[in-house]
């Protein structure tokens, strides 16, 4: 089954990193990076990522995510900017990664939003509660520590854990 996996430019690129490598184990993974998210990608020495599964262009409409005839099993954006999310809340599918959530959205399918930020202005908020009303599931980059984590990968981990738990997601 196809997953697709957007990228934005928001902090946390190996949130992406840790999530493409533990969701190809499962799905056959698709790649929607904005154009901030390639340049966030290089800054924080992420940029493999994009070697490593196959990479639809950002304004290419004509890819299949775009429409709600092709077949995929859901979304996950991660790390998701307050700009990304604030397009999809406002439904504006001004871009491909936008435009395939908003699918995701309108065909019930499974959208997971992992938004990086802080601290939250109200806007934010209510960007995301329209969007968990809307059917998004919201999951904040907020890793936990009771697992006594020993690397930031085993950190990163237990966020990526979440996204692709059963449940919240795919
Ligand atoms: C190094 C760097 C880190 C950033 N981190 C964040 C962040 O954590 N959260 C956020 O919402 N925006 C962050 N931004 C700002 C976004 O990249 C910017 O708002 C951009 O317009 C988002 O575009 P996109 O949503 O199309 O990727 C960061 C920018 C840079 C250069």
């Amino acid at each position: 089954m196809k997953l697709i996996l957007g990228i934005t430019g928001a902090s946390g690129s190996i949130y992406a990193k840790r999530f493409l490598l533990k969701a190809k184990e499962r799905f056959d993974v698709e790649l929607i990076v904005s154009k901030n998210g390639e340049a966030v990608l290089k800054h924080e020495g992420c940029e493999d990522i994009l070697q490593n599964a196959k990479v639809h262009a950002i304004d290419d409409f004509f890819a299949p995510p775009a429409t709600g005839s092709s077949s995929y099993a859901g979304m996950a954006i991660l790390p998701c900017s307050m700009g990304t999310l604030g397009r999809i809340a406002a439904g504006t599918s001004d871009n491909l990664l936008i435009r395939a959530a908003d699918v995701c959205l309108k065909e019930s399918r499974p959208l997971i939003l992992v938004p990086r930020e802080m601290p939250l202005s109200e806007i934010h908020l209510e960007n995301m509660l329209k969007l968990k009303r809307a059917g998004a599931a919201i999951i904040p980059a907020s890793p936990h520590f009771y697992k006594h984590p020993k690397t930031i990968e085993e950190l990163v981990d237990t966020v990526v854990e979440r996204v692709l738990g059963a449940g919240s997601c795919v």
